[in-house]
């Protein structure tokens, strides 16, 4: 079985193409970023931490990857940044590895931004999430995340969850697809 990360790979690999625009809402340590700028036309890329955001340009440099730009600024703003439609959105949630875990993503905002990319999302497009369950905040947002998911409608978007049984605290995926005009 794919682990997590994997698995969300999976899925963005399997609709994003060389002539899209995707975003990488979380930055990171630029790993989701290297794998989207080296599938994708561009990708914009969000972080409120410089340290990550000077962390993702290095690993694009060592890439060779430069359709990229980085945005120093929250995943809640992405609509101000952005004024043409997106193919993807990657969302890894929680706090930078090696880095202040006192900041971290947050059920409010991650759910305001969901609503964010989902009004840039094009048809057939998809948005993914790794959620962290195993901190507090991480679980608050996650319950938060799929409760918003869980009621978006079934005529317009595809809804998975892919989440260990016997694991409970482990990261898992949630998957949201805009459904193409002829799936029912
Ligand atoms: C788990 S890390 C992302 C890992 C990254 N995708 C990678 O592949 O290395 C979560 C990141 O989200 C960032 N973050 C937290 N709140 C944010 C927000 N409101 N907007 C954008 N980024 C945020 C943190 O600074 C941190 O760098």
């Amino acid at each position: 079985m794919q682990g997590t990360i994997d698995f969300v790979h999976t899925m963005l690999a399997g609709v994003v193409t060389e002539s899209d625009l995707v975003v990488d809402a979380t930055a990171g340590n630029g790993k989701d970023t290297v794998f989207m700028a080296s599938r994708a036309e561009h990708v914009f890329a969000f972080d409120i931490q410089k340290t990550a955001l000077k962390r993702t340009e290095a690993r694009l440099f060592e890439a060779g990857l430069d359709n990229v730009t980085l945005i120093h600024d929250s995943h809640v703003n992405i609509p101000l940044h952005l004024n043409h439609p997106i193919k993807a959105a990657v969302f890894n949630l929680g706090y930078l590895p090696g880095g202040d875990k006192n900041v971290t993503t947050h059920a409010k905002s991650t759910v305001t931004a969901l609503e964010g990319v989902l009004s840039l999302l094009v048809t057939g497009g998809v948005i993914a999430f790794t959620a962290y369950p195993g901190h507090a905040e991480g679980k608050r947002e996650a319950e938060a995340l799929e409760r918003h998911v869980a009621g978006l409608s079934s005529r317009t978007f595809e809804t998975l969850l892919y989440r260990s049984l016997n694991k409970t605290n482990a990261p898992y995926a949630i998957i949201v697809k805009r459904k193409q005009a002829d799936e029912d």
